[in-house]
């Protein structure tokens, strides 16, 4: 399906709302540059994410944990720039609000007006409630994250299941009780056990996002360059591969490196 600009009704938090309470999915992709979101976008996702999976797919670092606020805004910005439908939202880089909610609070406003995005996400739960709460009485439309949450990589050791012990699930379902509680709009739950996801879904009014959180969310995320293939060295059993853009790419380069060498490219008809 495309969406043409005519049809074009903006999705908002409320709209988001409504399509938990009424049963239908929240289909959501990230994004990072102005082209690849206008795709995104006209094909009809609800929500695309200018996550801080930036800091691996565009900028080739290992972890989220480099990639600055300044650069975020830079990749919202142009993601923002592209989007006539989705509701935009954008992460909070790691070390933009961990333990200070003023810190938190203006790096959510810098992020909202440099970047003209509609809400932030931040990972974790308790431990950051301060920063939540203060974002969220400022206006600004916030999203948890919870389970793996990869800015905190370097605490957890591996990119395994979270939540499989009792004492984890159990905290994990208070701190989602406590984002629905201060106001958040919705929440992602990553790389958690199928049966949890369910019990969070079930147990809290607003809506879940998963990643490798099995079918109960109310909705799915997936980075575009898994969906699309990009990195065919990604491999992971959450993720299914919506094309083999990787093989599509090397073939269109491959064959013009060819003409350019055989001197096939241009031809008169491309030449002025
Ligand atoms: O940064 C990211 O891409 C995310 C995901 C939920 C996919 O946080």
């Amino acid at each position: 399906m495309s969406v043409h600009k005519t049809d074009i009704k903006r999705v908002t938090t409320h709209v988001i709302q409504e399509m938990k309470t009424r049963g239908e999915k929240i289909s959501c992709l990230t994004a990072y540059d102005y082209s690849m979101a206008g795709i995104v976008d006209a094909a009809g996702v609800e929500l695309i994410l200018v996550g801080d999976s930036a800091s691996n797919v565009m900028a080739g670092h290992e972890t989220t944990l480099p990639i600055t606020i300044d650069q975020m805004i830079y990749h919202a910005a142009s993601v923002v720039r592209a989007v006539k439908r989705a509701l935009v939202v954008v992460d909070l880089p790691f070390g933009s609000y961990q333990g200070n909610s003023r810190e938190a609070l203006s790096s959510a406003i810098r992020i909202m007006k440099e970047s003209g995005a509609h809400a932030v996400k931040l990972e974790g739960g308790l431990e950051i409630k301060d920063s939540i709460t203060r974002i969220l009485s400022a206006g600004v439309p916030v999203m948890g994250h919870l389970g793996l949450t990869p800015q905190s990589i370097y605490k957890f050791g591996t990119y395994t299941v979270r939540a499989k012990e009792e004492a984890e699930a159990t905290k994990l379902l208070e701190d989602a009780r406590m984002l629905e509680e201060v106001g958040c709009f919705s929440v992602v739950l990553e790389k958690i056990p199928s049966s949890l996801t369910k019990l969070v879904s079930e147990s809290i009014s607003i809506p879940t996002v998963g990643i490798g959180a099995g079918p109960h969310a109310d909705g799915q995320i997936l980075v575009i360059h898994d969906v699309l293939g990009i990195n065919k060295e990604f491999k992971p059993r959450f993720l299914r591969h919506y094309a083999d853009l990787n093989t599509i790419m090397n073939d269109a380069i491959t064959n013009y490196i060819k003409d350019v060498k055989s001197s096939s490219f241009p031809n008169e008809k491309e030449s002025y």
